[in-house]
């Protein structure tokens, strides 16, 4: 796990340790011996650590913090390489994560090449850097910067590195053995980092704290990490090492961290498709073609072309081609405006876009997705058409978002080449796209499917068939409970705080009013069936229309409607429905435990591989809060199976006939045991 050679006077240490050069318990014995033999040997007159293979180092290995970490500590080795008589060089390639990055701010210089990142991502993880991250990067970056990066988690590049004092000298390009070596032949004493004082305005911690509340508030590692730079300030060295540790202790004990690690390698699982022939090859996607110029259509492409991957878009007339390239033309003027993108990648982007009325063009694509609006037999025309223009080879893909792919791909005489490729709106930001598997897509399909999603930069989640597939089937028992109870008696403001509290960005009703309330709706004013058929007929169709549950100001905030109430009112009343007091048991039960109920169904039922891959699916594709850990997490960890059934039982009258409980969630609270070891017992999700 540890090499090392010696070039002339410099002696090299390498990691290695594949895939992401984590510092396990071997690396930290391997590092901690090549550090004292090179301070020992006469020989070495300055030490450089380098990474082998893609990175640096991606950090401690998370998975030791389950349990006691093994010695010797990495905070202790950094110690040891800081207070070493002989220059120390970190040489960083890739990126140097977390504690990767720690290591090398107590080594005394560094040299990364250009497109090298550097990131203090443990906050995500629940946690703070606890190798002395806290306390070494304000000494070298100052306060402001290192709060930033410490709080916000997210990397910088080497070249904002080197403008920031972090980096102190740039490679020439990516080749940087000799580099690192030639570098440290020029050094002649240490500079250990702790030596150094920092200063700031005590202000500056409240400002940060005060200006960053949205995004830290009600999560415990971000508190944190304000509180350790402040000790970098008014501590010296060690005490603010010490300081910094205890905070660590704390916070990965926590439900928090818990919580977070949970999120972090079940979203690498859900990559994961566990049933895959080994040997099993994804096909070459070199150019795809989008069907429907779209929102969905557009947003779908932009991830391809920002990729590098040509796009033919096909829509019916040219008007609608004309629009949907301007919308993203426009989208993707606002990423450069923000800094997200340059604007010669924005144009490198566009030139990769080609656009036709002509499906005949999508005859070299390698893979052909259809984005057209959610009509069966729409979409069943489209893949017979596909199936007689696309190559052979090619994968055929729907969006659809609650629609059979078996059926769709019935249609085609290459049932096994088509699979569901369910985006989120917007498709060019939204992380998550659920892999529909169908009952003949062949294993490549699949294979390709999930490794083309990461290539983009998405969360894959394999989703089987059902209506709604994970995600939207979830959501239906959700807005069902969250609409009836309008109509027996709950306020909207009630019904979405319960949601916002546990740390969504808004409530089902609002999601509702988002999304349009318009969507499905037959548009006949005189037929009125439901409260929403009410409020749309009332040309409250949601942020669309200026209204819809809510009234919304200039800025789009949601505020009561006594409009929308006395429609809600008027229809409970034609409905002979008598008001009651709600409680926030009841929105709780019928709003996010209907969701853990359906988890457990889809989970029974095989649609899903693991119940974390549904967390996945709402932590990505519908803000679900992280720190929660996703629906199933949080069910299981947070609240408890039995409380979960108990209150579903509690309020089941008021869910009517169509609720029932699914038998592996009763199983599992029964058994009190985890719904994965219930499905073992039950032997389902084959
Ligand atoms: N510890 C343990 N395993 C890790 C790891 C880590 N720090 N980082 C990545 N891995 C594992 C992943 O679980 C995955 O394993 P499987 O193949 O078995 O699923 C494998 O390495 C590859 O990871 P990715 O699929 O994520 O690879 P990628 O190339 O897409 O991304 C990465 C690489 C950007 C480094 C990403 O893995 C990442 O962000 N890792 C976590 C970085 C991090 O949070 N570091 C801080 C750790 S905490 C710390 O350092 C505390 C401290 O103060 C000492």
């Amino acid at each position: 796990m540890i090499e090392t050679s010696l070039q002339g006077s410099v002696l090299e240490i390498l990691i290695a340790n594949p895939p992401v050069n984590a510092l396990g318990a071997g690396v930290r014995k391997g590092l901690e011996r090549a550090l004292r033999e090179a301070i020992l040997d006469s020989a070495v007159k300055a030490i450089v650590v380098r990474g082998t293979g893609k990175f640096f180092s991606a950090g401690a290995d998370i998975s030791e913090f389950d349990n006691t970490i093994p010695d010797p500590q990495l905070p202790d080795i950094i110690n040891l390489m800081e207070t070493s008589p002989k220059p120390v060089v970190a040489a960083i390639h890739g990126l140097a994560f977390g504690g990767g990055l720690e290591l090398a701010l107590g080594a005394h210089y560094r040299i990364a090449t250009p497109i090298a990142k550097l990131g203090l991502p443990e906050v995500a993880l629940g946690i703070l850097p606890g190798a002395g991250g806290t306390q070494r990067l304000p000494r070298i970056v100052g306060v402001e910067a290192a709060l930033e990066m410490i709080v916000s988690g997210a990397p910088i590049s080497a070249a904002k590195g080197a403008e920031i004092g972090l980096i102190d000298k740039l490679a020439e390009n990516e080749d940087l053995a000799q580099q690192a070596t030639a570098y440290a032949r020029t050094l002649t004493a240490p500079r250990p980092t702790g030596a150094r004082e920092v200063t700031a305005d005590p202000a500056v911690f409240e400002q940060f704290a005060t200006k960053n509340a949205r995004k830290i508030d009600g999560l415990d590692a971000p508190k944190a990490c304000i509180e350790a730079v402040r000790a970098a300030v008014i501590l010296p060295l060690a005490q603010g090492l010490e300081r910094e540790l205890a905070f660590f202790h704390e916070l990965v004990v926590g439900q928090q961290s818990e919580a977070l690690r949970h999120v972090f390698f079940s979203e690498r699982m859900a990559a994961k498709i566990d049933d895959l022939p080994k040997e099993t090859t994804p096909r070459k996607i070199a150019k795809v073609g989008i069907i429907g110029a779209g929102t969905m259509g557009g947003g779908i492409s932009m991830n391809f072309l920002s990729a590098g991957i040509p796009v033919t878009i096909v829509d019916m007339a040219q008007e609608a081609l004309d629009r949907g390239i301007a919308v993203i033309c426009r989208n993707y003027e606002a990423t450069a405006a923000k800094g997200r993108l340059t604007t010669e990648q924005v144009g490198t982007a566009m030139t990769l876009l080609t656009s036709s009325l002509d499906f005949g063009e999508l005859a070299d694509c390698d893979l052909i997705i259809e984005a057209v609006y959610e009509d069966m037999d729409i979409k069943k025309r489209i893949f017979a058409r596909l199936d007689e223009i696309a190559k052979p080879g090619a994968i055929l893909a729907s969006n659809t978002s609650y629609l059979s792919i078996d059926d769709i791909a019935d249609v085609t005489s290459r049932p096994g080449d088509v699979v569901g490729l369910h985006f989120f709106s917007p498709a060019n930001i939204m992380k998550l796209v659920e892999v529909v598997r169908g009952a003949k897509t062949a294993a490549d399909v699949l294979a390709t499917a999930m490794d083309l999603a990461r290539r983009i930069g998405k969360q894959p989640v394999v989703s089987g068939v059902c209506y709604g597939f994970i995600g939207n089937r979830m959501l239906l028992p959700r807005i069902d409970g969250a609409i009836d109870m309008l109509v027996e008696g709950a306020t909207p403001q009630q019904v979405d705080r319960i949601s916002v509290d546990l740390g969504m960005p808004m409530g089902p009703l609002q999601m509702m009013d988002l999304a349009g309330l318009d969507l499905g709706w037959h548009r006949d004013v005189s037929r009125i069936e439901s409260v929403r058929d009410a409020l749309c007929a009332a040309g409250r169709w949601g942020q669309k229309t200026g209204c819809g549950i809510y009234d919304y100001d200039d800025k789009r905030r949601p505020l009561p409607s006594p409009a929308a109430q006395s429609i809600i009112d008027a229809f409970r009343e034609k409905s002979g429905i008598v008001p009651r007091a709600i409680s926030d048991e009841e929105i709780t039960a019928r709003t996010l435990y209907v969701m853990v109920n359906e988890g457990a169904k889809i989970l029974e039922e095989g649609i899903t591989q693991r119940a974390s891959d549904i967390d996945v699916v709402w932590l990505n594709g519908y803000a679900w809060p992280r720190h929660t850990g996703g629906p199933m997490y949080w069910a299981e960890h947070l609240v408890g199976l039995e409380a979960v059934v108990q209150n579903l039982n509690a309020y089941s009258r008021s869910m009517g006939e169509s609720f029932s409980l699914s038998p592996l969630l009763v199983r599992a609270a029964t058994n009190r045991t985890s719904f994965e070891d219930a499905r073992g017992k039950l032997g389902a999700g084959s």
